[in-house]
């Protein structure tokens, strides 16, 4: 089939991670040297495609040397795009909208997009896709909980960072004979907790998925204690959602973002009377250059979109299935996050293995 496509644009949504410039350049290479396509990157989320002159040119000589590099070259906004209008729906992309979009890519001559983003940049993507422009999506996350792929780009060296902090934090845990809690990031779902607590050797990992509670984790580590183990890990995914009350009966407060492991950290001193320290390992799991399998992967993410233009497949997302680069519709792909399964293999492994979860002492 020979394509009509004479120039596509790249944006990217959401929170920036690990690999984004490495789907870009993957995308931007593939677009010019296979398919000699001229290729736009829209600025700051999808700013530039509602004013033109937040657009630059992507070429091969722009994006040499971005691959090893974190964040993205194109800036992003986690929130307060500019299709965020209020209406019955909630946030949504309008007629007039689309008729902005088309304009300026008249203007920029560019035939179709590519939407790299977690689910609510893919949601924008699926609604320019419906009401007519040819988009196709990337999935990103360092959360890992999109439920039409296996894997997101950004997760692989989420998870180095926060495995390396276990590591280090484990060496002043045996030295001082301390509780150190670790939180860790991944919104509603436990991915990086339960993967950097196994991979880090966590004695107690608490995640959304699995409700806890303190005495139970304190049970944990006073019989750690008791055979002689005078250091221990707890591993808590930001997205952990605290019991009622601690110990004493004290409600726990909403917590704010960064808080669920300063607040179970302060249960536990407070239960056990012993030395707590906590880490909030926060963005410096979104920063630095991504993994060798990150690069990879968004290099195939990258290269997959374009061939999807190519075909006309538009309204598709790209995934990874058994080890392949496939594509679902981006319909499929959106509106519900992948969560841990409490009964799934790799909790049983966990447990096999003596963590504990906090449901059970
Ligand atoms: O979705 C990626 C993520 O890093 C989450 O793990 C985290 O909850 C959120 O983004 C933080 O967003 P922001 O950078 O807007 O604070």
């Amino acid at each position: 089939m020979t394509s009509s496509i004479k120039g596509i644009g790249i944006a990217n949504g959401g929170g920036d991670c690990p690999g984004l410039n490495a789907v870009i350049r993957g995308a931007v290479r593939a677009a010019i040297l296979r398919h000699g396509w001229k290729v736009v990157g829209i600025l700051d989320g999808f700013d530039g495609l509602i004013w033109p002159e937040k657009t630059i040119p992507l070429t091969v000589d722009r994006i040499a040397g971005i691959l090893p590099r974190g964040g993205t070259i194109l800036g992003s906004r986690s929130r307060g795009d500019p299709f965020h209008h209020t209406t019955d729906q909630g946030c949504a992309v309008t007629q007039e909208d689309f008729l902005t979009c088309r304009r300026t890519m008249e203007k920029l001559e560019i035939d179709a997009l590519v939407v790299i983003g977690g689910d609510g940049t893919q949601t924008l993507a699926r609604d320019l896709g419906r009401l007519g422009i040819p988009v196709v999506g990337v999935p990103k996350t360092i959360d890992n909980d999109l439920k039409a792929t296996e894997v997101t780009f950004g997760f692989d060296t989420a998870l180095h960072v926060a495995t390396d902090a276990i590591d280090r934090l484990h060496t002043t845990a045996e030295s001082h004979g301390r509780v150190m809690v670790i939180e860790v990031m991944g919104r509603d779902a436990g991915w990086i907790a339960l993967h950097s607590g196994i991979a880090g050797g966590a004695d107690v990992i608490l995640i959304p998925e699995i409700p806890f509670t303190i005495e139970n984790v304190c049970s944990r580590l006073r019989n750690r204690a008791a055979t002689g183990k005078k250091f221990s890990i707890v591993v808590v995914a930001e997205g952990a959602k605290l019991p009622p009350a601690d110990p004493f009966g004290n409600p726990f407060p909403t917590p704010r973002p960064g808080q669920v492991g300063i607040l179970v950290g302060e249960a536990i001193r407070e239960s056990l009377k012993q030395d707590v320290r906590t880490t909030v390992l926060g963005h410096i799991q979104r920063g630095g250059s991504p993994s060798p399998f990150d690069r990879i992967l968004s290099t195939r993410f990258g290269v997959e979109a374009v061939e999807l233009i190519a075909r006309g497949e538009y309204g598709r997302m790209v995934c990874l299935r058994a080890g392949e680069i496939e594509s679902v519709p981006i319909e499929d792909a959106v509106g519900e996050v992948r969560l841990v399964d409490p009964n799934g293999s790799m909790v049983r492994t966990a447990k096999a293995v003596g963590i504990i979860f906090g449901d059970e002492p």
